[in-house]
């Protein structure tokens, strides 16, 4: 075999998934990526929709600090549905304090054949396979950085925030970009690994955080570009979004059922 044909063959996509929140904008109970979705956890549905990709062969889940025993557990509780024909491994470590740390985390976990990173919200449980796989197609397909992203529906101000013991406080508005120009990005967003991870040994973002992989890699001055997201790849942040994830479930089982 040739030398291009076998670094063919050892070349795999894996994908990051950043399960280490605690939900606090969910309001209290068990971490949020632990909590049913029409009773399945919403961690399961998003390894299944990570798992459907074909271009998918390694999912690493980024557990709760404390909690990695408890996820294996429960993933070993809940197969990967009979749409991965092609047999997804699937590995649990512990997070960080920050989305950012637990991404990096991850990324340290990854195999030496892993070419193509997504990295993917656990929060983010119904994105549709078709969403992953134009990610992953379009990274190899040369891009070193993807994200899927929507236009906006509201129009956005930036602000000047009122925090702390101001919070409350009328916020004076400080611009209007044009809403044209503006795309509200979701994940999966897929990578060059090599890209990814020097953004984040060499980005460090300041509090909370990067809430957003594809950020680090533009302050590396790497291109980024972006491709058609997907309404239901939203992303489960506050209570209302819990119903609208299971009145997507309950419309794609009405759909199964023809
Ligand atoms: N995340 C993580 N490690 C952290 C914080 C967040 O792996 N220390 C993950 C979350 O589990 C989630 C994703 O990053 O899948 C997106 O973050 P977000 O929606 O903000 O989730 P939480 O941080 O859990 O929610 P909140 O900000 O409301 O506490
Ligand atoms: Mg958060």
């Amino acid at each position: 075999m040739s030398d291009r044909g076998s670094s063919q063959t050892i070349s795999r996509t894996a994908v990051v998934i950043p399960a280490a929140g605690r939900g606090v904008r969910l309001g209290p109970g068990a971490p949020k990526a632990l909590r049913a979705l029409s009773g399945t956890p919403m961690l399961v549905h998003a390894v299944r929709a990570m798992a459907a990709s074909r271009a998918v062969s390694l999912v690493v889940v980024v557990a709760p600090p404390d909690g990695a025993a408890e996820v294996r557990n429960l993933l070993d509780a809940h197969p990967l549905a009979d749409r991965d024909s092609t047999r997804t491994d699937v590995v649990v470590v512990p997070g960080g304090a920050t989305r950012q740390e637990s991404v990096r985390l991850g990324l340290a976990a990854l195999p030496a054949d892993v070419t193509t990173v997504l990295v993917h919200d656990a929060a983010r449980p119904l994105v549709p396979v078709d969403t992953v796989d134009a990610v992953a197609a379009a990274v190899r397909g040369g891009a070193p950085a993807v994200v899927p992203a929507l236009p906006l529906a509201d129009t956005v101000k930036q602000v000047e925030p009122r925090v702390g013991e101001r919070a409350g406080e009328p916020e004076p508005v400080v611009g209007t970009p044009e809403r044209a120009l503006l795309r509200a990005v979701q994940t999966p967003q897929g990578f060059d690994r090599a890209t990814l991870v020097e953004a984040h040994e060499k980005v460090a973002v300041e509090g909370e955080g990067a809430t957003d992989d594809a950020g680090l890699v533009e302050r590396l001055g790497v291109p980024v570009v972006v491709v058609p997201g997907h309404e239901e790849a939203f992303k489960v942040t506050r209570p209302l979004d819990l119903v609208l994830a299971e009145a997507v479930l309950a419309r794609r089982r009405a759909n199964d059922g023809f």
